[in-house]
């Protein structure tokens, strides 16, 4: 177990992280899990009884077969471990199980298959060690309603700390893939995402989603899906997205945020490098919840405070970007109302865009639908070379309301009113 490799994970010099701790793991004590290879016998047992003897300085050994998973699983407070995982674990469809059964995620009512942690943890898959949700079940029971109770997420990482993620395969996840919550210095590296669907829309399939977390390096990610491609939540600060590929869902998001009346969050100090999109809405996004609270999470909500701040998104390559390449809107509210796009607590400032290329459908590189109540301040976008494919014209147009302080662009237009769940109105 290379675990003086943990100590080169992170980009120390960038995000300021100290080297996690080196332990030693005890090499013998090995559980591999028994698959019984049969769709109505559930395996969860056997998984977490391995958990249960080699979860404290042991290794767990998944072998090159199907485990079938047909209950949630809690196996977090797992220390100085390593996962091995050659074969697929592939989740149950039986939808009123996990409707009733899933487990809290502790964020937006939301919940999961499986709640996973612990420290010194390393996790991997070799680039064939495969989560399978199962996902078009899902995508057809409820691809149009935004957060369905009960609905799991693939994997929610909590509680962890000085850990990696590697080599992992995630595909038709029920929900988001991964929640990462309440989690330090952790790298996620080498992770594949499809979760895309044959008939209906694969919404709300976020590739990552980080709350409550710092210190989160995402490297070698490939996501294909439906929503955001990596996601940056409440409290989410010195998160690092390097040497991806985006297809077909909306991009980097910042928020939705601001979604609890009265909570102070934030967002800070995320950098984003070396990023290439395919047909996604945007690069990136930024999505507030308004002034107004109607109704209440997980749907509802607004009214939130805080801010997102010092963000540096450079060198991102993009082919036939479907929207704005950037995009803010603080227009989010409950489905059905029209909300109020200027009216939000929640403010954006210190962000930075350089280097910016390749193809886009709109004449628009930014679309800043800012809050009048505390507007958009100290923006930079530079090197932009986005053409249009459909006629061959650089993208020139910067759409603002309620942006204080541009460099290396000026608006060049006031921004569309109305609001919309991507970005953009
Ligand atoms: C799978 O398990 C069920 C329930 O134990 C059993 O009825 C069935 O015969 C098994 N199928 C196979 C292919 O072994
Ligand atoms: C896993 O097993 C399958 C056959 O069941 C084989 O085709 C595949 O090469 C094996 N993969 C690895 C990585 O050993
Ligand atoms: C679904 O799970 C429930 C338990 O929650 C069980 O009673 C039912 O038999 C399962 N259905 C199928 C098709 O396995
Ligand atoms: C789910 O819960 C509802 C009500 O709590 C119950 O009627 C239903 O039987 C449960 N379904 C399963 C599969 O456990
Ligand atoms: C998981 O198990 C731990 C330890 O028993 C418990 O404290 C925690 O609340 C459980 N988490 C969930 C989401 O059920
Ligand atoms: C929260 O989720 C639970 C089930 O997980 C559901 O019963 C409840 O209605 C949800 N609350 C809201 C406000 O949607
Ligand atoms: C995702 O899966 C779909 C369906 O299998 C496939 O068409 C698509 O090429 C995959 N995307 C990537 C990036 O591998
Ligand atoms: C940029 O990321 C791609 C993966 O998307 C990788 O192959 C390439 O080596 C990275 N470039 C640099 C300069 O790190
Ligand atoms: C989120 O961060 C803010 C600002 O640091 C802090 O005041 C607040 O307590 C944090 N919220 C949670 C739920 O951790
Ligand atoms: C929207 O909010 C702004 C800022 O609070 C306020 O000035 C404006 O009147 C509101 N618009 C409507 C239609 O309520
Ligand atoms: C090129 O196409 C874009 C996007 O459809 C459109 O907004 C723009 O007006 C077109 N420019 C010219 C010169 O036709
Ligand atoms: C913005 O407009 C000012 C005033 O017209 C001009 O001096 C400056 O060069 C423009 N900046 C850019 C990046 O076009």
């Amino acid at each position: 177990m290379n675990l003086l490799a943990i100590a080169t994970l992170f980009s120390a010099v960038v995000l300021g992280l100290s080297p996690p701790t080196i332990v030693e793991r005890n090499p013998s004590k090995v559980c591999v899990v028994p698959a019984a290879g049969n769709s109505s016998i559930d395996d969860t047992p056997a998984v977490l009884k391995a958990f249960d003897q080699c979860g404290h300085g042991g290794k767990i050994l998944f072998q090159n077969t199907t485990y079938h998973i047909n209950s949630v699983m809690n196996t977090t407070g797992l220390k100085d471990c390593e996962i091995d995982l050659r074969g697929t674990l592939l989740w149950s469809t039986n939808v009123s199980y996990w409707l009733n059964h899933s487990l809290p995620v502790g964020y937006q009512n939301q919940s999961t298959a499986w709640v996973f942690g612990g420290k010194n943890i390393r996790f991997d898959g070799h680039g064939y060690g495969t989560f399978n949700g199962n996902g078009q079940t899902w995508y057809d029971a409820c691809g149009s309603v935004s957060n369905y109770p009960g609905r799991p997420h693939a994997l929610t990482v909590s509680e962890t700390s000085n850990s990696e993620f590697t080599g992992l395969r995630f595909v038709q996840s029920q929900m988001w893939t991964l929640s990462i919550i309440h989690s330090q210095n952790t790298l996620f590296d080498n992770i594949y995402v499809n979760s895309t669907s044959v008939k209906s829309s694969s919404r709300n399939t976020d590739g990552a989603d980080t709350i409550y977390s710092s210190h989160i390096t995402f490297r070698n990610w490939e996501v294909d899906n439906g929503d955001d491609s990596i996601s940056m939540k409440a409290n989410s600060t010195d998160i690092l997205i390097e040497d991806s590929l985006f297809h077909r869902g909306l991009g980097i998001a910042i928020g939705s945020i601001g979604q609890y009346k009265d909570a102070y969050e934030t967002i800070e100090r995320v950098r984003a490098r070396n990023i290439t999109y395919s047909k996604t809405l945007h690069a990136v996004y930024f999505k507030t919840w308004t002034g107004e609270q109607v109704n209440y999470p997980p749907n509802g909500g607004g009214g939130g405070l805080g801010y997102a701040s010092d963000m540096v998104f450079e060198d991102l390559k993009a082919t036939a970007l479907r929207g704005p390449a950037i995009a803010i809107s603080q227009c989010t509210t409950f489905s059905g109302t029209a909300g109020n796009c200027t009216s939000s607590k929640f403010q954006l400032r210190d962000l930075s865009f350089k280097d910016l290329t390749g193809t886009t459908t709109s004449q628009d590189v930014a679309s800043f639908q800012c809050s009048a109540v505390k507007p958009c301040e100290n923006i930079s976008i530079t090197g932009v070379d986005l053409e249009v494919s459909s006629n061959g014209t650089l993208a020139d147009e910067y759409l603002c309301g309620n942006v204080e302080g541009t460099r290396g662009f000026n608006c060049t237009g006031a921004v569309c009113v109305g609001g919309s769940a991507t970005g953009g109105c």
